[in-house]
């Protein structure tokens, strides 16, 4: 199998669904993330000159996004608040309850803001629960082609109602795009199986193989992606790894602290060669 620096390559087309979860699978296409790498589309020079570009930027998006210049971004990849009043009550540390999550009030000029920031040719990744999908596809649509509803299969069922319910095991992700912009290494399911992280670094952090395949199926080198609501900067750890630019923004300067830990611990593949 190829790798990527040393590391598994991200699996492709794996059946009728994409599994991240397995090492080698003799069924499935393989590609190298390297695959996708060719140059980059904006100069270095360029986005030297757009603010907060790969920091860790502890602000509301609302303000931070202000200070973005119009059609700059290659990709947005953002697992907003779901709106549901989250609470995750299955981790050993306990978090505090999600900011913003009482309602979806900033979707509007949100979605508005996004367009704004994006280039012409650019592919949009939303994490939803399924309780809103319908609202976040309503606004993205106002703005974006919406493309696909990708659902992302967990190892793991969550917390609630035993006998009433069943058990939640996936979470979606919007799939949208600006333009007619080109996937990277053609089709890939849109069922995509990985496995839930196990750190306390934030109650919903998405899986790195996950957001690493979203990337490099998204982006080239040197791209500039964006992340609203960065959490513990999970999409700014994947894309400092693939040698990607970020812009990142979250509210809670406790995960902004955790996160300039992280990403001091991540290292650029390409430096190590
Ligand atoms: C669903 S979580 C994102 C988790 C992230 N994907 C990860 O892997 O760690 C949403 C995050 O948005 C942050 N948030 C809420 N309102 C915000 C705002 N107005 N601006 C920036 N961040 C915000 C919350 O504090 C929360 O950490």
């Amino acid at each position: 199998m190829t790798t990527l620096a040393g590391l598994p390559t991200v699996l492709l087309n794996f059946g009728g669904c994409l599994d991240l979860t397995k090492r080698n699978t003799k069924s499935c296409e393989t590609g190298s993330l390297e695959d996708f790498a060719i140059s980059s589309n904006m100069s270095n020079l360029k986005i030297k000159t757009i603010p907060y570009v790969n920091e860790v930027t502890c602000i509301d998006w609302k303000d931070g996004i202000k200070n973005i210049p119009d059609n700059v971004i290659d990709l947005i990849l953002t697992d907003p608040p779901y709106g549901i009043r989250y609470k995750s009550n299955r981790r050993k540390v306990k978090h505090k309850s999600m900011k913003n999550d009482d309602g979806l009030y900033w979707l509007n000029d949100w979605c508005r803001e996004l367009k704004r920031v994006s280039k012409p040719e650019a592919h949009i990744y939303v994490f939803c629960s399924w309780h809103n999908v319908d609202k976040f596809k309503q606004a993205l649509a106002e703005y974006f082609n919406i493309k696909n509803i990708l659902v992302w299969e967990k190892n793991y069922h969550g917390s609630g109602d035993l006998f009433g319910d069943y058990a939640p095991q996936y979470e979606l992700i919007i799939f949208c795009s600006n333009g007619n912009k080109k996937l990277n290494g053609g089709r890939s399911s849109n069922v995509i199986r990985a496995a839930k992280m196990q750190t306390d670094n934030h109650p919903t952090e998405k899986p790195t193989n996950l957001l690493k395949f979203l990337i490099g199926k998204s982006t080239n080198k040197g791209d500039l992606v964006l992340d609203t609501f960065a959490g513990s900067f999970s999409t700014a750890r994947t894309c400092k790894e693939m040698g990607r630019n970020f812009i990142c923004f979250e509210i809670e300067p406790e995960y902004c602290r955790i996160a300039k830990r992280l990403l001091n611990d991540v290292f650029e593949l390409s430096s190590l060669f």
